[in-house]
């Protein structure tokens, strides 16, 4: 018998968890699909399977990973969804309620389950060399089968990924191999970061440990040209204030933030630490190489949200909105610059830029932001981060919009020239639909609509694979 979830703003509204498995051929389109659209969209979001513990509050970027794949054909659509089978899923599954606590935390582990892996594979969904890996940052990928989305189990690329690994991996146009991290590589809490390249064929061929200043929970990390870059914000990792029953990750505001600039490739060796005020994100725009400077844009912020203080009082929602920002290393200092104001998250490249000096930044946010919400971004938008140009398309009252992913036009070569793919929630009408917008014409609005047999709730990442 399966438990019910508890009233909590990230277990209800939009994120109600589905917990569906489903399959549906020839979906409803309004408009039209490109022709030259033919490939998959995923996307990879938290479904818990099972509440928490009573005691233990759930998180939203605890829930076990569920994965939408929306294939695009002969402007035909289909979509499955699959929860990745992780073994905390599974036993969790056979179990019929939750086995462990809320990010793992031990307190609240049922025996059975302690000094288990915990995964929830629950972030992100990256292709590389013809696989496709869900991750989430604590763990080890997790392959899957990109046409069934049958689990295949973790991916240690030929033993070079030894522990953790990063949800935002970045793959060098010049080379196509990828480049990755994870933090907390020694153990948790421990500030050892493990640096790795696995090339374009999938071979695991470099690795490399650095330490970071402090162990801070590291979400993404910046590749260039000539360097990688490795952010540590004041979200700090302290096992033993877990321990006294304290946040496990918390937002210290004492803390500077550093970046750890290395040769890209590099042993671990030479890194240069650049020290800052207490600067925020998740997540990284684009980076690039600008003379001696270092280029970094971000959805940026000056306090970590959704993060508790380390005595556990809530982040304050209004102190931690997100804007794009170009945060700018020149010598010891680092510059902040504001490109856009509007309320934005999960910033998009053209990835045939990565690394590269860009101008297009596709972005989901909200011109009209409200204290307390709960991703209330109803706005896809391309911004041009040179002029600081919005064009933006609002997808109306009660719309949530999702990350957009951009897919190149075949056969053009500039930046920018494509579709921005997104997910749509239409909370008045309880529908759900992916968008397809020319990113160069953003505010005419979609080319095409295609509507899904059923709510997609809110979720984190996606990606695209071409046929
Ligand atoms: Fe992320």
């Amino acid at each position: 018998m399966a438990l019910p979830f508890p009233n909590d703003p990230y277990l209800t509204g939009y994120y109600r968890p589905f917990g569906a498995e489903m399959d549906a051929a020839d979906l409803v389109v309004e408009g039209a699909i490109p022709e030259e659209l033919n490939g998959t969209f995923y996307r990879n979001g938290p479904d818990p399977a099972h509440p928490p513990h009573p005691d233990n509050k759930y998180h939203v970027f605890d829930g076990d990973g569920m994965i939408y794949a929306i294939r695009l054909a002969d402007g035909r659509a289909a979509m499955r969804n699959r929860y990745v089978k992780t073994r905390k899923y599974e036993l969790e599954k056979a179990a019929g309620r939750r086995l462990f606590g809320v990010f793992g935390n031990p307190r609240f582990n049922d025996p059975s389950v302690n000094m288990m892996d915990y995964n929830t594979a629950n972030t992100h969904i990256w292709p590389h060399a013809g696989r496709l890996y869900a991750l989430m940052e604590g763990c080890p990928p997790v392959a899957l089968d990109p046409a069934t989305l049958d689990t295949l189990g973790s991916e240690h690329f030929d033993g070079t990924v030894t522990g953790p690994f990063t949800a935002h991996p970045k793959t060098d146009p010049a080379t196509g191999a990828m480049h990755a991290f994870g933090y907390s590589a020694k153990g948790p809490g421990s500030t050892a970061i493990r640096y790795n390249i696995v090339d374009a064929q999938g071979r695991g061929t470099h690795t490399a440990f650095l330490d970071q200043p402090y162990a801070s929970m590291m979400h993404d990390f910046a590749l260039t040209d000539r360097h990688v870059v490795f952010p540590c914000l004041p979200v700090v990792i302290d096992l033993m204030r877990a321990m006294q029953g304290k946040p496990l990750a918390a937002w210290e505001s004492d803390r500077a933030s550093h970046f750890g600039i290395m040769a890209k490739g590099g042993d671990g060796t030479g890194v240069r630490w650049v020290e800052s005020d207490p600067l925020f994100a998740f997540h990284i725009a684009n980076s690039f190489d600008d003379g001696e400077d270092l280029v970094i844009d971000v959805a940026g912020s000056r306090r970590a949200p959704l993060m508790p203080a380390a005595d556990g009082t809530p982040a304050d929602p209004a102190a931690s909105r997100f804007t794009l920002k170009r945060w700018r290393i020149r010598g010891n200092a680092v510059h902040e610059e504001q490109i856009d104001g509007m309320d934005l998250q999960f910033p998009r490249i053209d990835d045939r830029w990565q690394g590269r000096r860009y101008r297009k930044a596709f972005v989901n946010g909200t011109p009209r932001p409200s204290p307390g919400r709960v991703d209330g971004f109803d706005t896809i938008a391309t911004i041009d981060t040179e002029s600081g140009h919005r064009d933006a398309f609002n997808a109306g009252d009660g719309a949530y919009t999702g990350e957009p992913v951009f897919v190149p036009r075949p056969g053009s070569s500039a930046e920018g020239d494509g579709w921005l793919l997104a997910l749509r929630w239409d909370s008045l009408k309880n529908e759900s639909a992916l968008l397809i917008l020319d990113a160069q014409h953003v505010s005419d609005g979609p080319v095409a609509t295609i509507h899904m047999p059923a709510r997609i709730p809110g979720g984190f990442h996606c990606s695209w694979m071409p046929a």
